[in-house]
């Protein structure tokens, strides 16, 4: 089968991760870069020299090329839902950068309009892909942890006003909001991904703006209800220099495990689990070394590495040909989302104040 051909829109921050992604892909025969488009097409000129592919000025001058298949999104957050439906339109599959959106609308749009072009949308969420995060994923689904009574999440980073200030749409509530939104989304997924959807945020108290100018977020507790009835806590902040691992932890009558960064600082149950080799056997884990330390995107935030990302868009590619959901279906990376503006509401912040 043909590699499936991309195009970029967005050439910041994360777009060098896609790019290096897809040049291993290439290397698998899977996928190839045919173009990149920025606003600022400088951007897009300085990415294709190095990762290959024409450079477009604009979303449209990308969708317009009859040689691109997919279009992945790398562009400001609360762009994503206006661009997936765009893409869709123009009959490309559609891989989003996290989050969706930021706002629940914008992704019910974009939902809607990709089912009505038939074509394939998923999410990056990374951090689902490494070895241990699957390890505690078939402990929870297997039932070796017992009832999940307790999900909490903390994602206590630090990123400077400098931060904030490399881009005018960091901050804003149109475009990116806060530390739930942006850093702490990953671990929204996570705790969902693995204890079930969030039905009630019990309560939320959000600090829009604290020591920072910025108009989201940047300190925040909310505690929440799962649909199985279990509690948990998520706690967020960029204010704390100069950065925790994130940290994701399941409670269970007879298992507990607990994600700090990408690795299982805890993992214990009352029944032996699964031989050591399991893990290596897993075909979705992120494989091997990376030479990047992810826990320094606590601080960081280029610190991000290739093979979550690699893998997350091999599943996309082998979705795409196999006519199937991929594992971070539109559907799934919408429930991030959807706790976000359930959060939002409940603190009463931002378009919800
Ligand atoms: N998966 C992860 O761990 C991870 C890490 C970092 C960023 N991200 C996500 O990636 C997205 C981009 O973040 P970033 O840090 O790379 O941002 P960035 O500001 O560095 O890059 C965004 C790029 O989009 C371009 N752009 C803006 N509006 C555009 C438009 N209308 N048309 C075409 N190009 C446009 C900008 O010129 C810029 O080059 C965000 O949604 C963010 O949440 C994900």
């Amino acid at each position: 089968m043909e590699p499936l051909r991309f195009g970029i829109v967005g050439c910041g921050v994360i777009s060098g991760t896609h790019g290096a992604a897809l040049q291993r892909l290439q290397d698998e025969g899977l996928a190839t870069l045919i173009a990149a488009a920025d606003g600022d097409k400088g951007r897009a000129e300085k990415f294709t020299a190095k990762y290959g592919g024409v450079a477009c000025g604009s979303l449209e001058e990308l969708l317009d090329r009859s040689d691109v298949d997919a279009v992945t999104l790398c562009t400001p957050s609360g762009l994503h839902g206006r661009m997936a439906v765009q893409a869709a339109k123009a009959g490309k599959h559609v891989l989003s950068e996290k989050p969706l959106d930021v706002w629940i609308d914008a992704v019910d749009e974009a939902i809607a309009a990709t089912r009505a072009a038939g074509v394939v949308y998923g999410g990056i969420f990374q951090e689902r892909f490494t070895q241990d995060a699957q390890k505690l994923k078939r402990a929870v689904d297997s039932g070796a942890f017992g009832e999940i009574v307790l999900a909490c999440a903390e994602t206590k980073w630090y990123r400077s006003q400098k931060y904030y200030d490399t881009g005018s749409w960091r901050g804003t509530w149109e475009l990116d909001a806060g530390v739930f939104s942006n850093q702490g989304i990953h671990s929204l997924d996570k705790v969902q991904w693995l204890a079930g959807e969030v039905v009630e945020v019990i309560s939320a108290t959000l600090r829009p703006g604290f020591h920072r100018g910025i108009e989201g977020e940047t300190l925040g507790v909310a505690t929440v209800r799962y649909a199985s009835g279990a509690l948990g806590t998520l706690t967020m902040t960029t204010l704390s220099y100069d950065g925790f691992p994130e940290r994701v932890d399941i409670a269970g009558t007879r298992g507990s495990g607990m994600l700090v960064g990408d690795h299982l600082a805890h993992f214990k149950t009352t029944d032996p689990f699964e031989p050591e080799s399991a893990a290596a056997d897993s075909d979705t884990a992120a494989e091997g070394a990376e030479g990047v330390d992810t826990t320094e995107k606590s601080k960081d935030p280029g610190a991000v590495g290739t093979e979550g990302h690699l893998s997350n868009i091999r599943d996309f590619v082998l979705a795409v040909r196999e006519n199937r959901e991929p594992l971070v279906s539109a559907t799934e990376a919408r429930r991030a989302v959807n706790l976000l503006n359930l959060i939002y509401k409940a603190a009463k912040v931002g378009p919800y104040a």
